[in-house]
């Protein structure tokens, strides 16, 4: 059995991630694959329990630390329980999110240190990283606008400017530092554009 390929899509609110989650699925079930979608925080039921957490409890100060480690808690449930499995049995993984979102709002949205959320993501993960990374990139004036249409904001949704535009930045740095795993891919142009791309990395990931 040939192990399933694991992806993952990140970006700032309001980039576009559900739409082209749905467009990379398409691309890889057309190629013959059985393909499984999930989300972080979220994923197993316990993990979805932590995630409306996380988002939603607004009654009392969050440490940045309890945020990690709820994040890597919820994370830990994906991985052992959904991920993992799905990959052992051939079949492709698409995440809604994964450990680059740790090290971008937890490290440069909150600024923990990077050595510490990656300490804590080997010893959650190992080295169950994605073999792919599409960054959806776009300024956060774009993505606020789009993900300000939203209405009731969760938590994160409430946070400011500068906020995102630390994560943003923080996610161009990783994306840098790791550009054989991370695909940036620019957003603001057009969907049929941008579908493109995202059909294009696909076909270069199912060749592999
Ligand atoms: P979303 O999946 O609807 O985009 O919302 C998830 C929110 O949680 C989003 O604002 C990013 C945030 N988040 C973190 O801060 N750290 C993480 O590790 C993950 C997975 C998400």
């Amino acid at each position: 059995m040939q192990r399933g390929k694991f992806v993952s899509v990140e970006g700032i609110e309001g980039v576009g991630k559900s739409t082209n989650i749905d467009v990379l699925v398409r691309c890889i079930e057309q190629a013959g694959h059985k393909v499984l979608t999930t989300r972080e925080p979220g994923g197993t039921p316990f993990a979805e329990d932590i995630r409306e957490i996380l988002m939603n409890r607004a009654d009392e100060p969050v440490p940045e630390i309890a945020e990690l480690l709820l994040m890597f808690a919820a994370r830990s449930f994906n991985v052992n329980n959904v991920i993992v499995p799905a990959l052992e049995a051939g079949t492709w993984v698409v995440c809604d999110r994964f450990t680059d979102s740790s090290r971008a709002y937890q490290g440069g949205g909150r600024g923990l240190p990077m050595e510490t959320i990656d300490r804590v993501a080997d010893w959650v993960h190992g080295d169950t990283w994605p073999d792919l990374t599409i960054l959806l990139d776009a300024p956060v004036e774009i993505g606020m606008d789009r993900a300000g249409k939203r209405s009731d904001p969760d938590r994160f949704e409430q946070e400011r400017h500068d906020f995102f535009q630390r994560v943003r930045e923080c996610y161009l740095r990783i994306a840098a530092n790791e550009p054989e795993r991370i695909v940036v891919i620019d957003t603001t142009r057009s969907l049929d554009e941008v579908r493109v791309d995202i059909a294009a990395i696909a076909q270069q990931l199912l060749s592999n």
